[in-house]
């Protein structure tokens, strides 16, 4: 399946879409796609093809995301920790992305078209080198693109990235090209990842596990946590739907949290 899906939505998805659409909507929505062996074996499937039908639900997702205008959306495809599980599956989910990351280069108008810009965030370095030289010019031929971002983590944990931030922030001292009076939050975050998004306004985890495994820690602090117990194969329109409207109902009260650069504006 392919990173853009073309479809519509029906007639009773476009009437909801533009009710939720008339309240705040969030810019950028984080997903932890979980539960996809727990749905093979629910449908007595193969645990690879579990994660096969993970990758075609993001898809459609992201079809459902830009028609409901969220311009940038972030998911974790791998974690750091997922190198620990059997190498039959490690290895199917690394032949898995080795094959979409394919696919994109050979969708290269379908993306320059819609305008969107795919980045891969986490520590390229962990993964094989044809697969890192297949998201490397992945991620170039659409770094150009501004309408919509994707985030894939992959080879990626929270606690990781914020250690190598730290010690990139170290490496600028030892070397004299900053004091260490100029670390702060802001010049952290400047070393993250994601130094190039905003943060998410909307988290999403599937499957009914509330807990957030490591992903987007220092991203999140402010952002509204939805927790839903659909396997991620299984999510739907109306999932992501109730996901939006729960973000509407505790709108008000994110935005009264105070903001990091503003700690005195509540
Ligand atoms: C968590 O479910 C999911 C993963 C570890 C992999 C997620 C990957 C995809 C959806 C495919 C994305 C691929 C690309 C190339 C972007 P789980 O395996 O932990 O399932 P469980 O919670 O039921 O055990």
């Amino acid at each position: 399946m392919s990173w853009i899906q073309e479809g519509e939505l029906n007639l009773l998805e476009r009437i909801s879409a533009n009710i939720l659409k008339a309240g705040p909507m969030p810019k950028h929505v984080a997903f932890i796609m979980d539960g996809n062996r727990r749905f093979a074996r629910k449908k007595n499937m193969e645990r690879q093809e579990g994660h096969t039908q993970g990758f075609n639900k993001l898809a459609e997702t992201l079809r459902w995301c830009k028609q409901l205008n969220i311009r940038e959306v972030t998911v974790y495809a791998f974690s750091i920790e997922n190198f620990k599980r059997p190498k039959d599956e490690v290895d199917g989910l690394m032949n898995l992305a080795r094959q979409k990351f394919e696919k994109l280069l050979d969708e290269r108008e379908k993306l320059e078209k819609h305008g969107v810009c795919i980045r891969v965030l986490g520590d390229l370095n962990l993964l094989p080198p044809d697969l890192q030289q297949v998201i490397a010019k992945a991620v170039l031929s659409t770094r150009a693109h501004n309408k919509c971002f994707l985030n894939v983590c992959f080879a990626y944990t929270s606690r990781y990235e914020i250690t190598n931030a730290v010690r990139e922030m170290a490496w600028g001292v030892e070397q004299g090209l900053i004091k260490a009076s100029d670390v702060s939050e802001a010049l952290l975050s400047e070393c993250l990842y994601s130094n190039s998004s905003p943060n998410p306004d909307l988290l999403i985890r599937t499957s009914g596990e509330v807990r957030l495994s490591d992903f987007l820690l220092w991203q999140t602090s402010h952002s509204c946590l939805v927790f839903q117990s659909v396997l991620w194969p299984e999510y739907s329109f109306w999932n992501l739907c109730e996901a939006i409207l729960q973000y509407q109902v505790n709108h008000q009260s994110i935005q009264r949290t105070p903001h990091p650069q503003f700690p005195n504006i509540i």
